[in-house]
Parts: C-alpha cells; sequence; structure tokens
C-alpha cells in the first residue's frame, strides 16, 4: 500500500473519506463535499443511522451525485476538539481495515477539519498515515495459494491536507518506524525452521549498512567469556547460541550509552521440562524480545538518533536431548554466581543473566531495559492489553509508562520485593531458577534478573502477553507485533535526545 499526501484538489476515482464529528457533525471538508455531491451526507447523516460521528465509526454513500469519485465514506472523529495523536493514528489503522473490507483499491481522506483539530494539520496527516501504514503489515511469503478475495485491495492512500509538503516531511521519521517495526514483526512470524540462533545473529549483522556496530560471540568465544547460563540452555540444541551485541553511537564518545537487552530462545520446547505440545508452536516468538531490541536499534541508526544505545541479545534454542541440561544441574554464570536449574523451562532468565551481567561488564551502560517473553504468569495477570514493567528505579519506571501510554504499548508496574527475592535461595547454589511454588511467577522471574544487576537503573519488560495477538487492533494486525519497539524509541527521543 502507498501513501501519499496530496494538496485539496477534486477527486476522480476511488473513495473520498470525509470526517464527521460526534453528534453528527461535518468538518469543514465534509461539508464542502456535501455541496459538491448535490446534498449527499446531509441526506445520509438525517437518515435514521447507527452512525454517530462516534471513534471508529464509518458510514459508507454509494454513487454520490456529481462526483467522479465512486463513493463518499464518513469516517467518525469523536468529541470535536478531543482528536489527539492517538486518535487520528488509529483512526489511519482503522480506515485501511475498512476500505480493505470494502474491496476499495484507491482513496483519498480529507484532513480539511476547519475547526476541532488541536494539533497541527501536517503533524495530523503524519499520525494518521502512520497509523494507516502499522495496520496494513502482512506477513503471507509462504502462502503461495492465496485466494485472491484474500488479500488486501487497498492500493494507494492519499491524505489530502493544506500542509502537504510540510507533512511529507514530518512523515518521514514515522516511516523508518514502521519500516522498523515490520524489520521486527517479519522476523517473530518466521519459524523456527527458519529463524535460530545463527540466522537471528546474521539478519542482526545487517544493521552495519547502517552504521551500527554488530559484534557477534559465537559459542566458543561464550565459553571463554564464561557465560555459563546462557550456554546450558543452548545445550540440548544442534544449533548453536550465539549472543549479539550492537552499539548505535549517535552522541558524544564519552556519553554513558542506554543498554537494552532482549531475550532470543529462537525456540522454547521447555527442554527437558518440557511443555506441552498443545499451542507449543507459538513458542517461535519466543525471540521477539531480541527481535525487538535488534529492530530498535535498527531504528535508531536509520533515523539517526542523536543517543548512544547499545543493544544485546542472547540467542539460543531450548531443546531437550542427550546433551540438554537436566532439571537440577548446577551452572557457572557470567557474573560468578551459581545456579541451581530446577526447571530447564525457566531458560530465559538463564539466557538474560548472563546477558545483563556481559551487557554491564563490557558496556557501563547508565541504565539497562530488558525485554522478554519471560512467563505465563504475566499473561494471567495482565492478559493482552499491557506488558509487565518491573524496575528499581522510579524515575526509569514514570517514564516507560509515559512512553507507553504515548504510542499506545501500555505497560503496567508490578513490584519488586525482599521477600519475593528469599524464594528463590537455593540450598545448593547462589540462587535457583525458580520457586518452591507457582504463585507470583513473574515477579520471581523479575526477582531473579535483578540478582544479576549490579547497581544501574534497570526495567524489565515481560511480554509474553503482547509479544503476539489472536485478533486484529486498530494499528496492529494479528499475529507478530513487535510491542517494545514504539516504546523505546519514543523513550529514548522523549528523555535522552533533547539537550
Ligand atoms: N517462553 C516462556 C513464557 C511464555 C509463556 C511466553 C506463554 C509466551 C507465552 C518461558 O520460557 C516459560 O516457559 N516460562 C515458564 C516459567 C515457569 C517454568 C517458572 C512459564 O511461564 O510457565
Ligand atoms: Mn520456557
Ligand atoms: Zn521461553
Amino acid at each position: 500500500m502507498k501513501i501519499r499526501f496530496v494538496e485539496p484538489g477534486e477527486p476522480t476515482s476511488g473513495t473520498v473519506v470525509a470526517g464527521v464529528w460526534e453528534g453528527k457533525e461535518p468538518t469543514a471538508a465534509a461539508r464542502a463535499l456535501d455541496e459538491a455531491s448535490a446534498g449527499a451526507i446531509s441526506r445520509a447523516l438525517a437518515l435514521p443511522s447507527r452512525f454517530k460521528g462516534k471513534k471508529d465509526e464509518f458510514l459508507p454513500i454509494f454513487g454520490p451525485p456529481d462526483l467522479k469519485a465512486g463513493r463518499i465514506l464518513l469516517a467518525g472523529l469523536g468529541t470535536k476538539g478531543a482528536i489527539e495523536a492517538r486518535v487520528l493514528r488509529d483512526l489511519g489503522g482503522n480506515l485501511v481495515a475498512e476500505l480493505n473490507r470494502a474491496g476499495e483499491k484507491e482513496a483519498r481522506f480529507l484532513l480539511g477539519f476547519g475547526e476541532g483539530l488541536p494539533i497541527g494539520e501536517a503533524e495530523a496527516a503524519a499520525e494518521l498515515a502512520y497509523g494507516a501504514e502499522l495496520r496494513s503489515y502482512r506477513f503471507a511469503k509462504y502462502r503461495t495459494r492465496e485466494k485472491p478475495e484474500k488479500k488486501p485491495t487497498l492500493e494507494e492512500l492519499k491524505v489530502e491536507t493544506a500542509a502537504a509538503a510540510a507533512a511529507r516531511r514530518l512523515h518521514q521519521p514515522f516511516a523508518k518506524r514502521a519500516e522498523a517495526v515490520f524489520f521486527a514483526r517479519d522476523l517473530i512470524s518466521e519459524p523456527g525452521n527458519v529463524i535460530y540462533p545463527e540466522s537471528l545473529a546474521r539478519e542482526a549483522e545487517k544493521l552495519k549498512d547502517l552504521g551500527v556496530s554488530v559484534d557477534i560471540l559465537d559459542e566458543s568465544a561464550l565459553r571463554r567469556l564464561g557465560m555459563g547460563a546462557l550456554l546450558a540452555v543452548g545445550q540440548g540444541s544442534a544449533r548453536p547460541p550465539y549472543l549479539v551485541a550492537m552499539e548505535w553511537r549517535g552522541a558524544a564518545a564519552e556519553e554513558a550509552p542506554l543498554a537494552f537487552i532482549g531475550k532470543g530462545v529462537t525456540f522454547d520446547t521447555g527442554g527437558i521440562s518440557i511443555k506441552p505440545s498443545a499451542g507449543m508452536e507459538d513458542m517461535k516468538w519466543d525471540m521477539a524480545g531480541a527481535a525487538v531490541t535488534i529492530g530498535l536499534l535498527r531504528l535508531f541508526a536509520a533515523r539517526r538518533a542523536k543517543v548512544n544505545a547499545v543493544g544485546v541479545a542472547g540467542l539460543v534454542e531450548n531443546m531437550p536431548s542427550g546433551q540438554a541440561q537436566r532439571p537440577g544441574d548446577i551452572v557457572r554464570s557470567f557474573s560468578g554466581q551459581t545456579i541451581e536449574v530446577i526447571n530447564t523451562d525457566a531458560e530465559g532468565r538463564l539466557v538474560l543473566a548472563d546477558a545483563l551481567s556481559y551487557c554491564q561488564d563490557r558496556f557501563k551502560p547508565r541504565l539497562m531495559i530488558d525485554l522478554a517473553t519471560l512467563t505465563g504468569a504475566v499473561v494471567v495477570a495482565l492478559g493482552h492489553d499491557r506488558a509487565g514493567l518491573f524496575s528499581n528505579d522510579d524515575e526509569l519506571a514514570s517514564r516507560l509508562l509515559a512512553a507507553g501510554k504515548a504510542v499506545g504499548e501500555e505497560v503496567w508496574r508490578l513490584p519488586l520485593g525482599e521477600s519475593y527475592d528469599r524464594e528463590i535461595d537455593s540450598e545448593a547454589a547462589d540462587v535457583k531458577n525458580i520457586a518452591g511454588g507457582r504463585d507470583a511467577g513473574s515477579i520471581i522471574g523479575a526477582q531473579f534478573l535483578q540478582r544479576f544487576v549490579a547497581g544501574v537503573p534497570w526495567a524489565h519488560l515481560d511480554i509474553a502477553g503482547v509479544a503476539w495477538s489472536k485478533k486484529d487492533a486498530a494499528t496492529v494486525p494479528r499475529g507478530a507485533t513487535a510491542f517494545g519497539l514504539r516504546l523505546l524509541d519514543r523513550f529514548v527521543a522523549e528523555n535522552y535526545e533533547k539537550n
């Protein structure tokens, strides 16, 4: 789908989309269109209808008289004056879905609201286009016999605004964001036979073309460094583990970097503590944290972010085999702490333990944020609308909460505390990877990670419930979401790039 910003002019084909405020009040552009179409809009609005002009409502008008365009689509805008960036993004996304449902090929959205738009028209145009773009994502490369009626029809969306040139300029960074989101969604969607530790490391390596330094540590390097926890997870697989360290330097050399760490379990069978087979295919996206981390560094480079950032991704496949680690094994982590592995399915924390302490040791970051599909328990607690947030730093936590709200990737803070921490003391080693029972599973997971954070502001995002979606949302079609990418990009732009 192509998106273009155009100056006001006569629509000659496709669908013309005009806005209507809640209470059936047409925008200026809709009133002008009403005149040009012999009153088709006012007539439609006068008829009994469920359409009231609320958000996410649409009303199609076919064959409007006096108009070359084939149809008019009225789009509900919600309360007049309350249409901020997020609402416009959602509108763009919902509009794409609506036009594809209708089978339309091209459309023109009229942004000349006249009044009631609290942000600039160029900014509004860019946001609407961004939402439309995000919704148009598809992962269909393996559908070789797809029926034509399943394919999206919309080829071009024009956003009509008197500020077209400015909109085009403002849209540039958004287009880069959408690109990075698509890149991460593609990686997450790929099955485990295509994306495994080595192939994912190769994908990260491609960031070199954008000016990111990429260091790929193979199994022997990991062994030399003493990453016994990460290695233990990988040892059951025929596919060797890797750790990828990416660096983007967009600020002064002496500025300590922000660090992002991703769980990259390219497939999680559970290992010897094997998972039930029903639904196990979902575990191909147990590398979503790593994909988002790689996508984020790619985005920083693509938009030349004025910040120093590092991304570390621990890449392993968790398999049962004669070489796999056993429940009860004790391993030595990079930090020197020994870990008793009670359950081989609590593997993400083992991978992150080494990735976190290695990151801190090597890069001396000013803060660390990890992303991980860590626990099923976070899905029980928060469902699919919010990720779990854990942090040892209140300011960091509130910045993440705010960034999540702004981009529509919301997080909810859960506690850490000493009494939880005691639950993972081990009789045989320094720490064990699960507690005695199933209580507070997500907190226990976070508590384990915290043992590998040494006095640096840190946050952990448990994205197990949000990395993949079973239903379409305004700007996120069902499937891989790349949750966290837009959030962290916003978090960085808002707090660390303004001098
Ligand atoms: N990758 C899973 C967590 C997960 C579950 C992600 C569902 C997405 C959807 C993780 O490695 C895992 O298996 N966690 C265990 C931990 C338990 C053994 C303490 C879990 O949540 O059951
Ligand atoms: Mn697991
Ligand atoms: Zn896992």
